[in-house]
């Protein structure tokens, strides 16, 4: 693969507001243009009580009414990657508010991998045309005047993309805080040799970078945090921080992994997520449902 260029500028500051959905420890953001009131929505959580195939908006309607309370204009809303834990609010608050939805171009793979799990019809497209945008390695967008980029990082999945806006880096699922480490990297199209790689990059941006995390879940005890720097990972993340040889961070991740239980929520989140956060169609009689593949993952 050949390397993108980063247009990396630390000179500019976005406002960053973080809502933390306690149900999923998922942490969604709305980034605003310092220059305007232009925002965007970063991976976004509509609520599911999956036991009684209930779905809730209390976090996304939270977000849309700081958007709305501050006269805020969304321009983007970003995934990034599809998410096996929680379900994507995107077309919700798109439909409330507008703006475009992206998600990394390798959304196709998930697509073709999950659409075989849950035995998808012809009429589950796998081209990605669900989305607005499809971003590439390296693709700039704009959020009013202000400038970002997508930055390619496989691994945890094979969609995943780090946004990077001014001085602060939206890091999905490639990195926890410090003491959380990494995430998984076992899911179908995972990899942790991969994930070393990706978490190389974001670590090679400059060390006051701002990170922000996808999720927490407050290990040791701690109190929730999302917020990070390139120089703090560097020095003490518990995976890879202070020099973790490659080999060393595979044969941790591989033995961690084959350990873990499936995330609650994979299944109806990966049916949700790969179809751009939407539910199922609806069937003949006008009612939409949710599959269990027996033994399928
Ligand atoms: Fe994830």
């Amino acid at each position: 693969m050949t390397e993108a260029t980063y247009p990396v500028d630390m000179s500019v500051t976005p406002d960053v507001k973080a809502f933390f959905d306690p149900a999923t420890n998922t942490i969604s953001y709305v980034v605003k243009d310092p220059g305007s009131k232009a925002c965007a929505v970063i991976d976004s959580v509509m609520g599911i009580d999956y036991a009684a195939g209930r779905i809730t908006y209390d976090h996304a309607d939270a977000m849309i009414d700081y958007i709305e309370q501050n006269g805020l204009k969304l321009e983007w809303l970003i995934e990034t990657h599809v998410h096996a834990d929680h379900l994507s609010a995107a077309p919700y608050i798109q439909s409330k508010l507008g703006g475009k939805l992206g998600i990394g171009d390798k959304i196709t793979v998930v697509q073709d991998t999950f659409g075989k799990v849950f035995n998808e019809g012809t009429d589950f497209q796998r081209d990605g045309s669900q989305f607005d945008r499809l971003f590439q390695d390296g693709d700039t967008y704009e959020i009013g005047g202000l400038k970002a980029f997508a930055m390619y990082t496989p691994g945890h999945t094979p969609a995943c993309m780090v946004h990077v806006i001014g001085d602060a880096a939206f890091v999905g699922d490639t990195l926890f805080m410090p003491d959380g480490g990494s995430a998984r990297a076992d899911f179908p199209g995972g990899d942790a040799a991969t994930l070393y790689d990706s978490i190389q990059k974001v670590l090679s941006l400059p060390d006051s970078m701002r990170l922000f995390m996808c999720h927490d879940y407050g290990p040791n005890g701690r109190d929730i945090k999302w917020e990070t720097t390139v120089g703090e990972e560097k020095a003490h993340n518990i995976h890879v921080g202070s020099g973790k040889t490659k080999e060393e961070f595979v044969k941790f991740r591989q033995e961690r992994d084959a350990q873990l239980d499936m995330p609650k929520l994979i299944i109806p989140s990966l049916q949700v997520n790969m179809r751009a956060g939407k539910l199922p169609k609806e069937d003949k009689s006008g009612k939409r449902f949710l599959k269990v593949p027996v033994n399928g993952l």
